[in-house]
């Protein structure tokens, strides 16, 4: 099938992202929120990549305001999707919310919309069955900065259809995406593995094994990573990988992803990394 409109849903960090890659690359996005200011914001968040680009010399003025004439906001969830050949989902992350939203759509998208989600954790498979049209559903799990993160996890279920798949990867090559394929399951690949890694750097630190700085250039020279766990548990935000963390947990049991009670600590403290100023590190 073909894409076209695309309404993605969420304006945050990911949703506004996701629209300036999609109106980048040619297609007519709709940006949804719960209220207008927050559909503004992600507007004037978007604006001002596209208006960077520009002064960094990336993108024309041309490129700029032709790819903002495809960019709009709608605060009526019906209206906003009711055009759809694709939705993303980029609200926050919490399950029962994400299943609502799923349902929403299977009721209110047309019959050929097809439905992504953002998540980095939540059972794709759940928001599929809540859904009622779980072959038209599958994961996209982008990475932020969306226009420069060239990853996109595309996240597949039983149910996924091969057509989905097909259409969703073509879109994704046309944001200029290199796709990793995996199968719905807790964590997919990139948060399986980049959460078991931190939370074992983060033991380490319990254990005064080492500082986190040790740890980190541990990492960053002995196995080439661009940045140690430690230091991206802090761009991440501890909540946001605690969060994480509890999901895998909870559904396999695994030591492996039983978080720390440093990080636990940590969070309920209010030091989750860079937004708050303190976490493994201190920042200004
Ligand atoms: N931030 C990251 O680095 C990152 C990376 C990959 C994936 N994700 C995933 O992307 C999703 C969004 O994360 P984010 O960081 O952009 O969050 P965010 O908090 O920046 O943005 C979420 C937005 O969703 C809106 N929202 C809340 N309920 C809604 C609803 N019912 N309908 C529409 N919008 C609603 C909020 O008002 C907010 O503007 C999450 O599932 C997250 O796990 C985040």
């Amino acid at each position: 099938m073909s894409i076209d409109q695309i309404t993605v849903l969420g304006a945050g960090t990911m949703g506004h992202g996701i629209a300036v890659n999609a109106v980048t690359a040619g297609y007519k996005v709709i940006l949804h929120d719960i209220d207008q200011p927050a559909i503004d914001a992600g507007l004037a968040r978007a604006k001002a990549f596209l208006d960077q680009g520009v002064e960094r010399g990336k993108t024309t003025k041309e490129q700029r305001d032709q790819a903002l004439q495809l960019l709009s906001g709608e605060a009526d969830f019906s209206a906003a999707v009711g055009q759809a050949d694709l939705v993303i989902e980029a609200a926050p992350e919490h399950l029962e919310l994400k299943r609502k939203i799923f349902s929403d759509l299977g009721q209110s998208c047309p019959k050929h919309t097809l439905l992504a989600s953002n998540t980095s954790s939540c059972s794709v498979t759940e928001m599929a069955i809540a859904s009622g049209r779980p072959e038209q559903v599958i994961g996209a799990h982008f990475f932020n900065p969306v226009p420069i993160m060239k990853l996109l996890e595309v996240i597949v279920t039983d149910y996924t259809s091969s057509s989905t798949k097909e259409a969703l990867l073509e879109f994704a090559s046309r944001l200029g995406k290199t796709t990793a394929v995996i199968k719905d399951s807790p964590g997919f690949a990139t948060s399986r593995l980049g959460i078991a890694i931190a939370l074992e750097a983060i033991r380490m630190v319990e254990q005064n094994v080492a500082e986190p700085t040790d740890i980190d250039t541990c990492m960053e020279l002995g196995y080439r990573f661009p940045m140690g766990p430690l230091r991206l548990t802090d761009l991440v935000g501890l909540d946001v990988r605690l969060g994480i963390a509890d999901t895998i947990y909870e559904a396999t049991q695994s030591p492996v992803f039983k978080a720390p009670e440093l990080l636990r600590s940590m969070v309920a403290s209010g030091q989750l990394g860079r937004k708050s100023g303190q976490g493994f590190y201190s920042y200004d």
